[in-house]
């Protein structure tokens, strides 16, 4: 059977902040495709609640957020990409405003009305501009509803990437992008999607470790896919762990923002003692790598299940004004954190490495991008420091967007090979998938989490190996589903992340090992190059 194939100018794959903004800045001549693995508005974007960081206030200043960036970053960012993002914030922001979204305002002392900026972890400013604790859903509205006016772009919902297509890769003369093999959820069938330039943009891998605050289409697909294809990826042991994640039994995922701390709130021992200060001078906001291990030690030092982060000593409507989703969420579940402090535990957060790109989010593959939390620009170094995401991922977006439209549009005729299925059957033992992704995150998380050492590294190296194999096996013998997809491009990433964190010999942001407990003198990158590179 011929594959079902569409061409376009440029394909997106994902519809994220990163996706969304390529799309909306590309000129409306282009014909642009855009990938989702569900709703086009689900992914992390959506779920963000604390903010854009940018220089907005009068007493704020472009070197005071970056040297507050290089700060947490640990010694590894990239000062001329800091530089790069943070003077393009306050652009952002006014092209977000422009597009429709709201964020919160406030009425100064003069009485005039300004925008509310908030404070989070690293922060040495309140620059974070939000919509009251669901930033995400107000930025993926407004994205969203403007892509409507861009009839250029073509939204194909529950489309999931299987893999990127490269010129050498089917015998041509080149090594350019040219497209990619892409399952339809709804016919099970795998269609060619071919194009001039292609973006990835489909987000972190947080759901490589069992317990996290991200959705399910953070499985690292994007990372995974350019690997395979041939690009460098970097920094990959950097995986940021968030504080504060509701504890709750029927809360899955749930984040509670930085963005109280910003805003006053402790975090406390199941006794009700604060802790923060005794492991940093910022207390409770340090940047995130110190809190996570802080609770971390706190929690195994007590062997206790969670720990606490109270605002009940501010106002009630203070706190219902600001945080109007987590009060709504958290009295769901029966708390009124209005009255009582919150159980809280760190969980994975966020992707800090990934694909190697330079400031157009170019990569290693002559059109291919990668943008957003899929790509290492070098801005976050070993530590993101908080809302510094959203903002790089649309001036990524928009430099990205840019230097395609500097390219031309060369047709690309090759004839490109049907998926073929010839091969393979139905699978009749499901349970291989279920299990061994399981198996992958549990020891993810127990290996591989906040705190680290040599043997616990190697034990997971050696069980990633086994699942790569099994996995593989598995995946030449039968049809492929979306668990599978996602399942083979987690034991990528999951094999990355281990490869890396055995190759730094030392302890760095958010890398902290038992064996090596010093910082290097030198800061260097862990920069992993693919098989297929060069
Ligand atoms: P995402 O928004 O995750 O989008 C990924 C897209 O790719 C989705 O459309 C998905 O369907 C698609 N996709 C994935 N794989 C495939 C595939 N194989 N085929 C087709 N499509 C695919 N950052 C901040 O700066 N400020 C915050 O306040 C903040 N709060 C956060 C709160 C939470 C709960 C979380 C989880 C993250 C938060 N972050 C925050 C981080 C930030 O939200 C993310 O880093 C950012 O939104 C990532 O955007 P993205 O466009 O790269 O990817
Ligand atoms: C939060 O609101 O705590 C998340 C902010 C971020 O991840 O940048």
């Amino acid at each position: 059977m011929d594959t079902k194939s569409h061409i376009y100018d440029v394909l997106i794959i994902g519809s994220g902040a990163a996706g969304m903004t390529a799309a909306l800045k590309l000129p409306k001549e282009y014909s642009i495709a855009m990938l989702c693995k569900d709703k086009a508005t689900e992914g992390s974007t959506y779920y963000a609640q604390g903010g854009v960081a940018a220089v907005l206030d009068e007493y704020d200043s472009i070197e005071s957020h970056i040297q507050d960036t290089l700060d947490a970053g640990a010694g590894l960012c990239n000062p001329e990409v800091v530089r790069f993002t943070v003077e393009r914030s306050a652009e952002v922001v006014d092209w977000l405003v422009d597009l429709g979204v709201q964020f919160d305002k406030e009425t100064q002392p003069d009485g005039s009305e300004d925008y509310h900026l908030t404070k989070e972890g690293g922060h040495s400013h309140r620059r974070v501009i939000h919509a009251a604790d669901a930033t995400g859903k107000e930025i993926t509205q407004g994205l969203s509803q403007r892509l409507l006016q861009h009839k250029n772009v073509e939204i194909f919902e529950r489309f999931v990437a299987v893999d990127l297509i490269t010129e050498d890769q089917i015998g041509q003369p080149g090594k350019a992008c040219i497209g990619a093999y892409v399952l339809n959820l709804d016919t099970q069938h795998v269609e060619l999607f071919r194009a001039k330039h292609v973006v990835i943009a489909t987000g972190g891998a947080s759901k490589v470790y069992l317990y996290t605050s991200n959705p399910d289409t953070a499985s690292g697909d994007g990372i995974a896919m350019a690997w395979r294809a041939g690009c460098r990826v970097a920094n990959m042991e950097f995986n940021q762990f968030h504080p504060t994640c509701l504890y709750h039994p029927d809360a899955k995922s749930f984040l509670v923002s930085e963005a109280l701390r910003g805003e006053g709130a402790y975090l406390l021992l199941p006794d009700g003692t604060r802790f923060m200060p005794r492991f940093d001078e910022r207390a409770e906001l340090a940047p995130r790598d110190i809190v996570a291990k802080a609770i971390d030690h706190e929690m195994k030092r007590l062997g206790c299940d969670c720990v606490y982060l109270d605002i009940s000593h501010k106002p009630r409507e203070f706190i219902i004004g600001h945080f109007p989703n987590i009060f709504k969420r958290c009295l769901e579940l029966g708390m009124d954190i209005t009255r009582a402090p919150i159980p809280i535990v760190p969980a994975a957060h966020y992707t800090c490495g990934g694909v190697v790109t330079d400031t157009s989010g170019l990569t290693d593959i002559p059109n291919l991008y990668v943008v957003g939390e899929s790509s290492f620009t070098g801005l976050h170094g070993a530590n993101r420091m908080a809302s510094n995401s959203l903002l790089e991922c649309m001036v990524f977006a928009t430099s990205a967007a840019a230097h395609i439209q500097q390219q031309d549009l060369v047709t690309v005729d090759w004839k490109i090979p049907n998926w073929d299925e010839s091969q393979v059957t139905n699978s009749d033992e499901d349970v291989i998938i279920s299990h061994n992704w399981d198996e992958l995150r549990r020891f993810m998380w127990d290996y591989v989490g906040i705190v680290r050492t040599n043997k616990r590294l190697q034990r997971a190296r050696r069980r990633v190996q086994l699942l790569i194999q099994e996995v593989g096996e598995y995946y030449s013998n039968y049809k492929i589903s979306s668990d599978l997809i996602e399942l083979r491009n987690l034991m990528t990433v999951a094999d990355l992340i281990i490869q890396s964190a055995i190759r730094r010999k030392e302890s760095r942001g958010l890398h902290y090992t038992l064996d090596y407990t010093r910082l290097n003198k030198q800061p260097v990158d862990t920069v992993l190059v693919p098989p297929r590179f060069g």
